[in-house]
Formats: C-alpha cells, structure tokens, sequence
C-alpha cells in the first residue's frame, strides 16, 4: 500500500507530483508528504487526503523532488508520521511503499550511534543509514546501495538529497515504474500519475538501484550496470480521469461492457498457456473478490469440464499448505497482494505450475508466476474492485469455453451486450430498502451463492452497512435467528435446477418477516408474487447471467453508498492494493 512518484525534469516538480499522488490515493489516503530540492530540501507534510487539501504542499520550488500518500503501517497517522522521512541533519529525504521488516533492529543500531528518530515508522530507518553511508562518500547513488541489502522486507524508494541533481530508486517486492519523457523523469508506484506525460516505461526488477538525472537514467543490479525494456503503455491519460462520472466507481461500472469485450477477446487458444489446456486439476489462490471469482469459476468449471477446482484464500495457504499439484491459478486484479504472491512462490517450490491472472502489466506477480494471462479492464482507481472482477471471469469463462472447445465462444463474445442492458435498471426502490437497514443477508445457489458473497462484499465496504452472503440453503442452519423487517433478503434466483428451491426458500424468508429483493429473468411471474421488490435481467445464457446479476449487485451497493453519503471510491481503512500480509 502508499503510493509513491517522483519527478525531475525542467519543470516545478511539486505540482506534477501533488497531481500524481491525488492519482494513486486508492493505495492510502491517511497522509501525504512532498520534498522538492532547492537550495536544501524543502519539505510539508500533512495528516488527511491531498485530495481534500488545498495545502501548501505545491508551493514548495524545486525542480526535483518526491511525494507519498500513506495507509498507516507503523505509526498512527499524522503529520510527524507521513513521508517523506529525513536524516538527522535534513540532508536526505526518503519516500517508502512497502514494509521494513527488520526496522526495530536497525533503529536500536542507528539510535546506540546518536541518530535521533521524530516518528514511529519503519521507513525513518531508510533515511539514517543512508545518512550514515553518505556522510563517508558524499555519493547518493552508492549511499543507498550500501544501504538496500541490509533491508529485510518490501521497498519501493525514492530518495534525494540537498546537494545532488538526482532521484535514486531502489525496489524490492513493492510496485516501482520509471515514465520517460523527453528531458524530464518520472518514477511511481503505477503508471496513472505518468500518463499524462509520457507512455514510455520502464519496469525495475526486484534489487534494482536506479540514478535519474535530467538527462538519464542509469539502472543498477547487484553494483552492475544493467539495461531493462522501454514499454509502450497502451493506457490513455483519460482513462485515469472521472470522465464526467460523480466517482470512479461508477465509471468503472459502465465501462465493464468495454472491459469484458476487450478481455474476452483478448485470451484466444494462441495466448492460452499449454499449462492451462493440458490442466486436469486446478488449485486457485486468491483473496477478497477475487477469492469470489474463483469460486464462480470452480463451480463453472466443475460442472462444465468435469474439472476438479481446489479453491484456496492466500492469507491460509502460506501457514496451512495443502497437498497440491497441477496447476495453480494466482488470481489479482492488482498483481501486488502479498499473500497471493507468496502463495504462488509456495506453490513453485512445490514443483507447480503457476498462472497468474492480473490486470497490471509487469506487476509482482507476473514476474513470480511462471505465465500471465493479463485482462484488459484498464486503470481501476476505485478502491472497491468492479470492472477488474468482470474481467477476471472474461478470462476465467474464456478458459472454460476453450477446455469445453469453444462451446461458449459466441456466448462470451456478445456478452457485453446484456452487460449494457443492466446498466440502465432502476434500482431506487431496492436503495430504499437498503439504505434503513441493519443488516443485509445475499442468497443463492450454484454460481450465484459466489456471486451473492461478492454483492455482500460490496455493500459492506462502502456503504458500511453489515452484510452477508450465504448459500440459499444455509441460512435456515442459523441465520434465520437474524431475520426481521430490518433485515431484508436479496435472493437470486434464476431459471433452472435450483429455481424451484429457491422459491421455497423466499418464502420460507418472508415467513419470518424479511423482506426480500429477488432478481429473476424478465417475464418471470412467480417472483413478483412472492418478492417485496423483483429486480428483472435480460434472458441471456446462464454465464452472462452471473456478470448480469454481479452488476446489478454492484451498482446497488453504489447506490445505496452514494444514498448514505459514504465515500464511495476511498471507504474508511481500507487500500487498493494490500501489499501487507
Ligand atoms: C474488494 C476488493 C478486495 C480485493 C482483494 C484482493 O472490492 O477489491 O477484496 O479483491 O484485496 O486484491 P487483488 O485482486 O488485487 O489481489
């Protein structure tokens, strides 16, 4: 988590670098900090959003210089502890994505030596020990490569000093691209506040040390002069901006036909790894929502392939590993989650074949795994994940009709269109429903009890109000004790095997005075019968009707947030990327 950028070139650095962190805000947003180089360093640094402030932080002159916007590791959030961190004599000036795991020990060290800390972080540990390996040779380029190998932990690292015209980077395990642009120099955690200046990357390795002058850049691993490819990043400025949305979440919801129609497309049997068409079992490692998309697909692909699916969340697998073998599937919109990472470097010293699924070019895991198929949802800037979820299941279900040999080709390839249709629904009937509640309960069977966990999901992260999903038939085994007027029922219930039951099911519900929000297929008649509300989706295949109802789900949860006035793309504690374990 924390997003960082830096910036040197011809121009005021703090502007650039204050627009850049207000972009990567969806990694935290508890605190920001700017230093620029004129002179001695200049630095402000402030508790709350860059977002909310109109601080003084831009004003700072200088035409190099670095920033950080923080969600809180070590050390609540305030200003003493937002970055960037400083060494003893203002000198050096240090921004850190990531976590420094042996940070207790070297402060102990550092502090025995005379350094005096101001803040409770790890990273303040970062900016001594380059004060140290500095004041011996005056070079802030192998100041910090004496200082990297002695840090145990993740690291991306910004750092400059008062008398140097230069950034140096380093980057272990934690997110870092460099933006080249014509005389000037960029350096973030992803590309969205380098957009707009540039298209050209470059992704560093992991143990990289980087020197960026004005005029070049100069990459180092393990003290040696290395070269790494300069990538053309096919993402528009545009697609970094609300586009006339209220908010990012709602723009990335209506760009999900977009994303579905490029993903699907984008994953064909030349793409498709051998691994994968040879697979004879899968095992998925995922977290979060993208836990619930493996858990769509196993039930897809058990049913479909006859396909055994081991489903697995990250954070367990890595203490309780279980027997596995074949194939493993590492699910991560944003490539950068540490416990799905690990999993996937557990699951290759396991002798497994690792795919991982993501949305970010050159992300930690693409780089762990042995292949990557990547989707094509574009930047998602909202926190909560949306049109990164529909994605994931464009590549998942492009997987199941290829091992199906292509039955759902067709299916999938005009799928985007009953995506459109759902986007236009009235949901203000159901948001009033939602938004007097105390507790929300999601229900449904085979595909759709994932799908229920991902609109519960959902709902509880940004509009905070509690929710559940359960498999239909669960509930009866003890949550029914919750069930009142206030604790309304969102039932899907679609045509086929389980439609029946799941009637039976409502009404058992409304027995026991919940009401219930069904979302059926058009024309259906029985539940507008038994249903308070009855939530109507296109007749379309059964496959599509899971990213129909997921849609609905998810703009419920929009709408009922917006309804309770919550911060829909920053809801409270939480971060895009979770880079911690
Ligand atoms: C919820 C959400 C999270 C993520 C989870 C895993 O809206 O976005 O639950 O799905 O943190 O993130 P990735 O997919 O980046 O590994």
């Amino acid at each position: 988590m924390c997003g960082i950028v830096g910036y040197i070139g011809r121009r005021e650095a703090a502007p650039i670098i204050v627009e850049g962190l207000k972009k990567l805000e969806y990694r935290g947003y508890d605190s920001f900090g700017v230093a620029t180089i004129n002179g001695c360093i200049e630095l402000d640094k402030h508790q709350g959003r860059i977002s909310d402030s109109s601080s003084s932080t831009v004003n700072l002159k200088g035409k190099i210089g670095i920033g950080h916007t923080r969600w809180a590791t070590h050390g609540v959030p305030n200003d003493v502890n937002a970055h960037p961190h400083m060494d003893c004599n203002n000198r050096i000036a240090v921004v850190h994505n990531g976590i420094i795991e042996n940070y207790a020990e070297l402060k102990r060290q550092l502090v025995s030596r005379g350094h005096v800390f101001r803040s409770e972080t790890d990273t303040e540990v970062v900016a001594h020990l380059i004060e140290d390996a500095y004041e011996k040779e005056e070079d802030l380029l192998s100041a910090v490569q004496k200082v990297v190998p002695r840090l145990t932990g993740s690291y991306a690292l910004l750092v400059i000093a008062s008398n140097e015209d230069r950034i140096i980077v380093a980057r272990y395990a934690s997110p870092l691209v460099l933006g080249v642009g014509d005389g000037e120099f960029f350096a973030a955690s992803d590309m969205t506040p380098i957009i707009d200046y540039t298209e050209r990357a470059i992704f560093l390795e992991d143990g990289d040390v980087a020197s960026l002058t004005q005029d070049e850049i100069e990459i180092f691993h393990e003290g040696k002069r290395v070269t790494r490819p300069l990538e053309l990043i096919d993402w528009s400025g545009e697609d970094t901006k609300k586009g006339g949305f209220p908010h990012y979440m709602l723009k990335e919801i209506y760009e999900q036909p977009q994303a579905f129609y490029n993903t699907v497309r984008s994953v064909t049997a030349e793409t498709l790894p051998v691994s994968v068409k040879n697979a004879e079992s899968v095992t998925i490692i995922a977290c979060g929502s993208s836990y619930n998309a493996g858990l769509i697909i196993k039930y897809i692909l058990e049913n479909t392939c006859a396909i055994p699916v081991r489903l697995e969340f990250a954070s367990e697998f890595k203490y309780f590993p279980p027997p596995i073998r074949g194939l493993v599937i590492g699910i991560s919109q944003s490539g950068e989650t540490a416990d799905t990472i690990t999993a996937i470097k557990q699951a290759k010293a396991h002798n497994c074949t690792s795919l991982a699924i993501t949305n970010v070019l050159a992300s930690s895991i693409s780089r762990t795994a042995d292949c990557t198929l990547f989707m094509r949802a574009g930047p998602e800037i909202s926190v909560a994940a949306t049109k990164s979820f529909i994605a994931q299941l464009a590549v998942l279900m492009q997987i199941t009709s290829f091992l199906r040999n292509g039955e759902f080709d067709d299916i999938l390839r005009s799928g985007h269109r009953a995506i459109e249709e759902v986007l236009l629904i009235d949901l203000s009937d159901a948001v009033s429903l939602c938004i007097n509640a105390h507790s929300i309960f999601y229900v449904g069977r085979g595909p759709f009890y994932p799908v229920s966990l991902e609109g519960s999901l959902k709902m509880k992260e940004i509009s905070y109000i509690h929710a559940e999903g359960y498999a239909a038939g669960e509930l009866k085994h003890g949550p029914f004790a919750l069930l009142s007027p206030e604790t309304p029922v969102i039932a899907i219930c679609m045509p086929g095997e389980t439609y029946g039951v799941m009637i039976s099911n409502i009404k058992e519900m409304k027995a026991r005075g919940a009401p219930v929000i069904a979302i059926g297929e058009e024309g259906d008649l029985e539940l507008p019968e038994v249903a308070d509300i009855f939530i109507p989706l296109p007749v379309t295949h059964p496959l599509i009707q899971v990213l129909t109802s997921l849609i609905v789900l998810q703009l419920l949860a929009y709408y009922t947030a917006v309804s309770l006035n919550r911060d829909v793309d920053k809801p409270r504690n939480l971060a895009k990327s979770v880079t911690v374990e």
